[in-house]
């Protein structure tokens, strides 16, 4: 038998000059480097510079993941863009993604799940794929969170951090074995009774302005622990892998607490757990490719390894996705 599995056939990132340090954020905030690296597991995180747009960023990311892929732009006919800070409210910024690359083949468009969306971007290429509507995707994360913080709330602004990745995925014909190459399966969720928990206090339809972010970040704490370890529970039953049949868990990073707590509360390696929130802090949907680049640039995550993403968000939205690599 065959049939059509995309396979990711590279990977790229890209992070913005500007580091932030737990100390600098000190002079701007009361705070302190102690309490956001016992808190969180972050000492620093990127930030764009000024006029450096989302669509940029993502542009960087996704040459590079061209360029690993041995793929050229004009062989794409398919970009997803996850995320949550788009260079306007419309048009999408993965059209200005395609624009840059000078691909006029296909379509492009955004996906908004917050910190999920790369994991919902993945498996959205995932089904228009196998489908045989398009034959290869750029599926790309990128984020400047920095633009919607509120510098003056020492709750959130010590969080996140701005960056992208971005993987090229194609359609190729495989046997259907379980140790062919490819996205395997994913697994999405959301629940919007729980959208108030994490925010922006504004937008075009509400109050005309583009907002801050908000968060309760207990609560949120306590269902990304429940709902992460649910969906990696729910993805190996599914999938029939168990935890110690996966080479590398690359999670969504907002918080290694939150990363230590489902480890222990599911009995997860946490060696085999791809941690960059030290160096990245929270960049929202590029969290989980920026991981991948790392643990594939440092040798890591090898042909043939078994991984699985994934991640929780506002919305809430959650998910998972286990690839082949
Ligand atoms: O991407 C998915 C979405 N995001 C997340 O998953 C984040 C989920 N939440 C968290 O990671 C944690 O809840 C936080 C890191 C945001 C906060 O940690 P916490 O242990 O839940 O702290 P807390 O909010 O309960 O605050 C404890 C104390 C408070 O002081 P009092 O009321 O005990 O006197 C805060 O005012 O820490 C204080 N605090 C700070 N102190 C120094 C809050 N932020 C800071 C800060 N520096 N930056």
């Amino acid at each position: 038998m065959s049939l059509l599995r995309p396979v990711i056939l590279g990977c790229g990132g890209y992070l913005p000059e500007t580091v932030l340090t737990n100390a600098d954020l000190a002079k701007i905030v009361d705070t302190s480097d102690e309490w956001i690296h016992e808190r969180t597991g972050i000492r620093a995180r990127h930030i764009a510079a000024e006029g450096e747009l989302t669509s940029d960023l993502g542009t960087e990311a996704a040459l590079q993941a061209l360029e690993r892929a041995e793929v050229e732009a004009k062989d794409i006919d398919l970009i997803i863009l996850a995320t949550s800070t788009p260079d306007n409210t419309f048009p999408a910024s993965a059209v200005a993604i395609q624009a840059n690359l000078g691909i006029t083949l296909g379509a492009a468009f955004d996906l908004q799940a917050v910190c999920s969306g790369f994991v919902f971007a993945l498996s959205t290429a995932d089904n228009f794929l196998k489908s045989g509507q398009f034959k290869r995707a750029l599926v790309v994360g990128a984020e400047t969170f920095s633009r919607i913080l509120d510098w003056e709330d020492r709750s959130t602004c010590v969080l996140f951090g701005d960056g992208a990745g971005a993987v090229v995925v194609e359609a190729q014909k495989l046997s259907g074995a379980d140790n062919d190459r490819g996205i395997l399966m994913s697994e999405l969720r959301s629940d919007g009774r729980h959208r108030e928990k994490l925010y922006v206090d504004g937008g075009p339809s509400s109050t005309g302005t583009v907002g801050h972010l908000r968060m309760h970040g207990r609560e949120v704490f306590r269902h990304a622990v429940t709902n992460i370890s649910n969906i990696i529970e729910e993805t190996l039953a599914r999938s029939g892998y168990s935890a110690e049949q996966i080479d590398w868990f690359v999670p969504h990073q907002a918080n290694k607490r939150i990363l230590d707590g489902t480890a222990r509360k599911i009995g997860l390696d946490p060696e085999k757990i791809v941690m960059t929130v030290e160096k990245h802090a929270n960049t929202s949907a590029a969290s989980i490719p920026l991981a991948l680049n790392v643990a594939l640039e440092d040798g890591r995550i090898q042909q043939g390894d078994l991984v699985l993403m994934e991640a929780m968000g506002g919305g809430f939205t959650w998910g998972a996705v286990l690839v082949r690599w």
